[in-house]
This record gives structure tokens, sequence and C-alpha cells, in this order.
């Protein structure tokens, strides 16, 4: 494949939640603009055939199987992808998944699990990163944050503060190595047609029915419709590539509108 007009041409990138929807999208449309993608994710047979796929379509990518909600496992993981791609120009940090809905009643089991993912993988992952950044004085660093990390959520408040903690951490890694080459931005979608939205957003609120939290969930976009995964995708490559060399510290919302009323 002649990557030269492309965007991330010879880059090296990790992306994380990868066997599906946003992160799967975003492997093939970073992998279609030339870089060579490690795909880490915890589904080893949805991994295999994302790798395959854009193996076989003159692409390159590797998947990289691992449970990110475990801190040694995620340092392993990142290692490796490291190693196999012989240091690393772009991040997307996508893993996550919702917190519970319930505050006063508390599973806190759960929403242990999902700080770990949401906020300490993300943590961990970028701390293995930028120190090869560093070394080479460039790099770009994508996270998935949330609509919900920059307005509250009704349905899962303390969701809105994993997420509003995710756009924190990219604010201070932003300020503090923008001198040394390195972008640091999130993306915040609102909701988007993929698995995590069908069987876990649309469920967290045990105060409305599914369908109820469909609609509340629908008519809080004004453009009346979900995402598509592409539509994230192609906003992380715009942040990871050189195209935004000039942008950092940012938490760019594709929602539709939901953030602008
Ligand atoms: N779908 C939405 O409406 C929406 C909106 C805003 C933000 N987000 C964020 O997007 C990300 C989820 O992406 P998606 O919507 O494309 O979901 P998805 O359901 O299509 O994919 C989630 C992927 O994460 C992987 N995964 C889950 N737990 C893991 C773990 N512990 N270790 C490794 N991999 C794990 C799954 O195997 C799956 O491949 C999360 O950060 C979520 O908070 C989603």
């Amino acid at each position: 494949m002649n990557t030269n007009n492309m965007r991330l041409a010879n880059k090296r990138a990790i992306i994380t939640a990868s066997a599906s929807g946003m992160g799967k999208a975003g492997c093939q449309l970073f992998c279609a603009q030339g870089a060579r993608v490690a795909a880490i994710d915890r589904d080893r047979n949805g991994l295999e055939s994302v790798v395959e796929q854009i193996n076989s379509s003159g692409g390159e990518a590797r998947g990289f199987v691992a449970d990110l909600s475990d801190t040694a496992a995620t340092i392993d993981v990142i290692r490796e992808a490291q190693a196999w791609l012989g240091g690393v120009d772009v991040l997307w940090n996508h893993a996550g998944m919702p917190a519970p809905g319930d505050i006063d009643d508390l599973d806190l089991d759960r929403y242990r699990l999902s700080a770990e993912l949401n906020l300490t993988s993300a943590v961990v992952i970028s701390g293995e990163v930028i120190r090869s950044m560093r070394a080479n004085r460039a790099g770009s660093i994508v996270f998935t944050s949330s609509t919900s990390g920059l307005v509250g959520s009704a349905l899962s408040p303390l969701y809105s503060a994993l997420k509003s903690g995710v756009i924190g951490l990219v604010k201070g890694l932003a300020v503090r190595y923008a001198s040394e080459g390195i972008r640091v931005n999130a993306v915040c979608p609102g909701p988007v047609a993929t698995p995590m939205l069908f069987d876990d957003f649309m469920k967290v609120d045990p105060r409305f029915s599914e369908k109820e939290n469909e609609h509340r969930v629908l008519s809080a976009v004004p453009m009346g419709r979900l995402g598509q995964p592409m539509e994230i995708a192609h906003a992380a490559l715009w942040l990871a590539s050189d195209e935004a060399a000039f942008v950092t510290g940012v938490a760019l919302p594709v929602d539709g509108g939901q953030t602008a009323r």
C-alpha cells in the first residue's frame, strides 16, 4: 500500500477496546489512513475478525488480548504492543464502560470496576505511552470521554463523574506535555449505535423502562438520531493526525448538537 498521502502515514498507533463499535471503526479507519495499529481488547474472537479484515484488505494490524480493568495485565499488554510497534506515535484510549445508575442504592463493586476501566486504565496506559513519546518528543493521545463528561447525566451521575475525570486528565496532561511535543485531546460522543448503548446505557437508570430510557436518550439529541461509530472515529482521526498540530487540551463533542442546548 502506498501510504505517502495518507493522514496517518507511517504512524504507529494503539487503540483500546477495538473489537467492537467505535474502537473497531477506529482500527479500520486509522489503518486505511496508513497507520500500523495494535488493537487491544478482552474479546479475542472479535479482535481476530477485525484484524483479519484489515490485514486482508492491505492494512496492518495486530490484536492483543487483555482485560484492561486489571492493572498488571494492562501494563503487560501495553508493553507488548509497544514492542511490536517499535514505539508509539498515536494512542486512542477508548476503553470504558457505564457506571451504576443509582447512588442511593450503590453497587460499589460495579462502580469500582467502572472507575478502573474508565479512569485508572486510562492513567496507566497513558503513563506507559507518554514515557516513549517523551523520548521521541512527539505524540498524540486521544481519550474517549462522553457528553456525560461535559454535562450531568441523569442516567448515571457516577458515569459523569468518571468521564469528567477523563477530561480533567486530558487538560492536565495537555498543559504538562505541550512543550515536549505531545498533544492530548478527548472526543465526547453523544449516544452512538454500539452494543454498549443498547445493552448497557439504556438499562442503567432503573427508574425508567428501556423504552423510556431510549426515548430520553434520543430526545436529548437535536439531530434526532444516534451517532454512527465511524463518525466518532473520524473525529479521533483528525485529533490524532498532524492536521490538528495546534490542538491540545480539547474535549470535542461529537453529539448531533446534544451539548449545544
Ligand atoms: N456507545 C455510546 O453511546 C457511548 C457514548 C459516549 C461514550 N462512550 C464510550 O465509548 C467507549 C465504548 O465504546 P463503544 O460504544 O464503541 O462500545 P462497544 O460495546 O461497541 O465496544 C466496547 C468494547 O470494549 C471491550 N471491553 C469491555 N470491557 C473491557 C475490558 N475490561 N478490557 C478490555 N476490553 C473491554 C469490549 O470487548 C468491546 O469490544 C467507552 O469508553 C464508553 O464509555 C460510548
